[in-house]
């Protein structure tokens, strides 16, 4: 169940994490995140404004476990983007977690040419306070979110390559170039809504493989990501799917079986888009 993947810098993160997306309500933040933890994860992924980090925070503190024992990941919000600004928001994430370092913390989104004349040099900006952070060890690894190849050219240049890159992935979403290109630079790749947001979960293909392996529709979805060797971070409140959702570490898809997969064409999703955003 807590599988590692190796990041570039050698840490170790949990194959698969707890997604908190959309899970505004505060007592249902943490109770979830309190039972996330007792039921076996040990990854939790939250973000500033996903407007969560207290509950979530209250969550983790609920629990009895060594601090060294869970994977925590934090997300800088785009208003927030630029050096200082960078530096000072990542106090108020640890200050609202109760916390005194991140596991991993990344840009959320991409400032891009849609929006800015000066993108590049804003996500640099925002990138040095990250590795100033990093540097003293407020952060263990340090990476994007969002981030399509012409994002992440400018950071590839700086003296810290990202980490963990962090897109929409799910079948009829494989994001193959900005894969590739992540993998062929040992940047992990994580999937936010590895189920499409549910809309995977009434695809023809995957129902019957589902069929085919025992399995349930979710639990095909997050393991072609782990086959993948990307980290899915699927969100439930539900106890029982968020049971089903560990439970993806006793079957394998089959060479044949990934391939359908891939091939799946655009099904649903969030249809957000990097460039295009305006948030
Ligand atoms: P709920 O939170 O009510 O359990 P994604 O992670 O792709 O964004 O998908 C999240 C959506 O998928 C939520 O609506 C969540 O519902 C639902 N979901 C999560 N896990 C499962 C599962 N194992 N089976 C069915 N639906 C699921």
């Amino acid at each position: 169940m807590n599988r590692v993947f190796e990041l570039s810098n050698g840490k170790q993160i949990p194959c698969i994490g707890y997604g908190t997306w959309q899970i505004k309500d505060e007592k249902t933040a943490i109770d979830v995140v309190k039972k996330a933890i007792i039921m076996g994860y040990r990854h939790i992924d939250t973000a500033a404004v996903y407007g969560n980090e207290e509950a979530v925070g209250k969550g983790l503190h609920a629990v009895d476990i060594p601090r060294e024992n869970l994977f925590i990941t934090g997300k800088l919000r785009n208003t927030k983007r630029g050096y200082q600004n960078a530096l000072s928001e990542f106090n108020n994430t640890l200050d609202k977690l109760g916390l005194d370092y991140l596991d991993l913390y990344l840009i959320h989104w991409p400032a891009s040419w849609h929006r800015y004349a000066d993108w590049e040099q804003i996500n640099l900006d925002t990138w040095k306070a990250f590795a100033e952070l990093y540097h003293e060890g407020k952060i263990k690894a340090i990476g994007v979110s969002n981030f399509m190849q012409h994002h992440l050219e400018a950071l590839m240049k700086t003296e810290i390559v990202p980490m963990v890159n962090q897109i929409e992935f799910h079948p009829g979403q494989l994001q193959k170039e900005t894969l590739e290109f992540c993998q062929n630079h040992r940047i992990l790749v994580e999937a936010w809504s590895p189920l499409g947001t549910g809309k995977m979960l009434s695809n023809a293909l995957l129902v019957n493989l589902a069929a085919k392996y025992d399995k349930s529709v979710a639990q095909i979805c997050l393991r072609w990501c782990y086959q993948h060797e990307v980290v899915p971070l699927p969100k439930s409140v539900t106890p029982s799917r968020m049971l089903e959702n560990l439970n993806i570490f006793d079957f394998e898809i089959e060479e044949y079986d990934m391939d359908q997969i891939d091939r799946i064409p655009y099904f649903g999703g969030s249809g957000l888009h990097p460039d295009e955003i305006d948030f």
